[in-house]
């Protein structure tokens, strides 16, 4: 359609202009995905704006994501089309929230999801993202005591999959997340019972699909937890007919992209995170035009949250 296409060309010509690289969250609304430079989940996008030659990093996500941007990349600016766009997990914990719980568990590792505020990750000692829970939990002396922050399922899910019962979990969700439910999930498998079923860490649903496929009612070779990122990288080889899919729903467009014989179905279909739908078109346009709105960090903060998101962009690598 021309105004797109208008519009795609007019954000290509001013990126350029602006020596500026475009990245784009897996739940960002599908124009704002084809139009970036990269796509994707939390991990791989850090990743990037860390390597990045480019002047500008322009972040089409939440907040804490284009601060984890900036953190990684100190030098360069980081704008995002609006700073309004927030995260409600990452505001179930603040500075002063972590800094009594540390107190009431002296010597415990504290390990902040990136969902946090950089004054948050300033007070852990390393992050980490859906990607990489697990292993960096698992890099961790099994006997440390750890503290999880601040998604209580990611949290349960990294207890089930490493085994160690030395981890309390600040009880913290996601409202996008923690509304796909159990009973959305088995109504979903009900109807379509010979799918593939696609869970993201942080849905209430986890724990109790893992539970249905220990008793059977769900087969557990076709139930699979996984972040963004794993979900397109199993979705490129899958051949079955149905995926059932329990995340944001902006996630369908990348995974449709990736398969297009796979019917992927939400389990959830009102699932949208209203704070990632807050950058839109026009204000990414305004983004690149005006250069706003800028991330900037008090360098104290930085200096120590930078060290949280260094050592887990170190694992793995
Ligand atoms: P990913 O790290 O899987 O991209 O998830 C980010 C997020 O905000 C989940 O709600
Ligand atoms: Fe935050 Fe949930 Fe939105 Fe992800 S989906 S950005 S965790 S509110």
């Amino acid at each position: 359609e021309t105004r797109s296409t208008h519009w795609q060309d007019e954000v290509r010509r001013l990126a350029q202009e602006r020596d500026a690289v475009i990245l784009a969250h897996n739940y960002q609304e599908p124009a704002i995905q084809d139009v970036a430079d990269h796509v994707g989940d939390s991990l791989a996008l850090s990743r990037i704006a860390a390597g990045t030659d480019a002047g500008t990093i322009v972040f089409c996500g939440v907040h804490f994501m284009a601060e984890t941007a900036k953190l990684l990349s100190p030098d360069k600016t980081v704008l995002i089309p609006t700073a309004q766009a927030g995260c409600s997990l990452a505001d179930t914990i603040d500075a002063d929230q972590l800094r009594a719980w540390k107190a009431q568990h002296p010597g415990a590792a504290v390990v902040a999801y990136v969902n946090t505020s950089a004054a948050v990750k300033a007070e852990a000692d390393i992050c980490c993202t859906s990607s990489n829970a697990v292993e960096v939990v698992n890099s961790i002396p099994r006997d440390q005591p750890v503290l999880f922050l601040p998604d209580q399922f990611l949290g349960e899910h990294v207890r089930r999959q490493t085994g160690r019962d030395n981890i309390e979990v600040w009880m913290g969700e996601c409202h996008v997340h923690a509304g796909i439910s159990p009973v959305d999930l088995r109504a979903q498998v009900a109807a379509n019972p010979t799918a593939e079923v696609l869970v993201h860490p942080e849905c209430g649903c986890a724990s109790s699909t893992i539970w249905l496929a220990g008793r059977g009612d769900l087969p557990a070779e076709r139930t699979h937890i996984l972040s963004t990122a794993g979900m397109l990288e199993s979705a490129r080889g899958m051949t079955a007919e149905t995926a059932l899919v329990a995340t944001e729903i902006g996630m369908l467009h990348q995974l449709r992209k990736v398969n297009q014989h796979t019917n992927f179905v939400p389990v959830n279909p009102k699932a949208s995170c209203r704070f990632m739908k807050m950058i839109t078109p026009d204000l990414l346009l305004r983004c690149l035009r005006e250069g706003r709105d800028e991330i900037q960090l008090p360098s104290e903060i930085a200096e120590q949250a930078r060290r949280s998101v260094q050592r887990m962009v170190a694992i793995g690598k």
